[in-house]
C-alpha cells in the first residue's frame, strides 16, 4: 500500500497533495476527485489508489488498474486560463512524469499529445476531465496512470505496453521501483511546469523542453484524421501544444488532439 505518511513528507510544501486521498479499491480516482470537490475541496487536492475497479482511459476506453504495483492517481486544478486550454495541462504531467522516469535513468519520451513512453511501448497515460460549475467557473480533474513494477500484461496490450520495472530489469538493472518517491518526483516537476503555465497562459515557456522529450520528432508520422488519414514528419508543437507536421507539399499543418490521433509510420510510436 502506498504511505500516506511517507508521501506528506516527502511532499513537504508541495501545492499538490496539500490534502490527499487514499483508497485501497476505488472506481477510479478521477471519479474521487469529483466527489471531493462537492464537498468543497480545492486545488491540489490528490487522490491515490492501490487498485482500481473501472479506471478510465482516453476515448472512452478503459485503463486497466491491477493492485499494488503501479501509481494511480488524479489531481484537482482550478487554473486561472479560460477553459479552452485548460487540456494544455496534460502535456505538462507528460513533461513532468518523463523528468522523473528519466531520474531514474530510463530514456523516457513523449508520444503526442501525453503518452509516455519506454523503447517505444507506453509505460503512462493521462486523463484530462473539464467540469463546469454552476457559479460559471470551472475545474480540471488530471489523472495518471503509470506502469511502474508491473510485469505481467494482457494479450491485447503486451505489444505496446511496458513498465519502468521491465525497462530496468531488460538493462540488468534489477530492482522496484518506489513508489511513493516516483509520485513525488512526478508532484514537484509538474509543480513547476504548472507555475510557468500559470505565468505564461500557454506552453511558450516550456515548447523547447517539450520537444526534447517528443518520441517522435522530426520524424515520418502519420495522422489518422477522420476526413482521411494522411502522412507528413513531425516537427514539434505551437505554443498551443498542437502537433506541427510538414505535408509531402512542405504546408505545416497544426494537428489538434481532441480530432486525431498520430502514429508512427511503423508502429505505435
Ligand atoms: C489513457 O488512455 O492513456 C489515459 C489513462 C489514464 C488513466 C488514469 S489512472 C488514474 C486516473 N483515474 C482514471 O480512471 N484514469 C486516470
Amino acid at each position: 500500500m502506498i504511505e500516506k505518511k511517507k508521501l506528506s513528507v516527502l511532499l513537504d510544501n508541495c501545492l499538490f497533495g496539500n490534502r490527499m486521498i487514499c483508497r485501497e479499491v476505488t472506481d477510479s480516482t478521477n471519479l474521487e476527485i469529483c466527489c471531493a470537490r462537492k464537498e468543497g475541496a480545492k486545488e491540489g487536492c490528490l487522490a491515490i489508489a492501490e487498485q482500481q475497479t473501472a479506471g478510465k482511459g482516453r476515448r472512452g476506453r478503459n485503463w486497466s488498474s491491477p493492485p499494488g504495483e503501479n501509481l494511480y492517481f488524479s489531481l484537482l486544478l482550478c487554473p486561472q486560463t479560460e477553459p479552452s486550454k485548460a487540456s494544455m495541462v496534460t502535456l505538462l504531467m507528460a513533461m513532468a512524469v518523463v523528468r522523473a522516469v528519466r531520474g531514474l535513468g530510463l530514456d523516457g519520451k513523449i508520444k503526442w499529445p501525453n503518452d509516455v513512453v519506454l523503447s517505444g511501448k507506453k509505460v503512462c497515460g493521462i486523463l484530462t476531465e473539464l467540469f463546469f460549475e454552476s457559479d460559471g467557473g470551472y475545474y480540471v480533474v488530471i489523472g495518471t496512470g503509470i506502469n511502474v513494477n508491473q510485469t505481467v500484461f494482457a494479450q491485447e496490450i503486451q505489444a505496446t505496453a511496458a513498465s519502468l520495472k521491465t525497462e530496468l530489469d531488460f538493462a540488468d538493472v534489477q530492482s522496484t521501483i518506489d513508489r511513493e518517491n516516483l509520485l513525488c518526483a512526478v508532484l514537484k516537476s509538474f509543480e513547476q511546469y504548472y507555475g510557468k503555465f500559470q505565468a505564461d497562459g500557454d506552453l511558450s515557456g516550456l515548447r523547447m523542453e517539450y520537444e526534447e522529450m517528443l518520441a517522435n520528432r522530426n520524424m515520418a508520422v502519420k495522422v489518422l484524421d477522420p476526413k482521411g488519414a494522411w502522412e507528413g514528419v513531425a516537427l514539434g508543437i505551437n505554443d498551443t501544444g498542437e502537433l506541427l507536421v510538414r505535408r509531402p507539399d512542405g504546408g505545416v499543418e497544426a494537428v489538434y488532439a481532441g480530432e486525431v490521433s498520430v502514429r508512427g509510420i511503423y508502429g505505435y510510436v
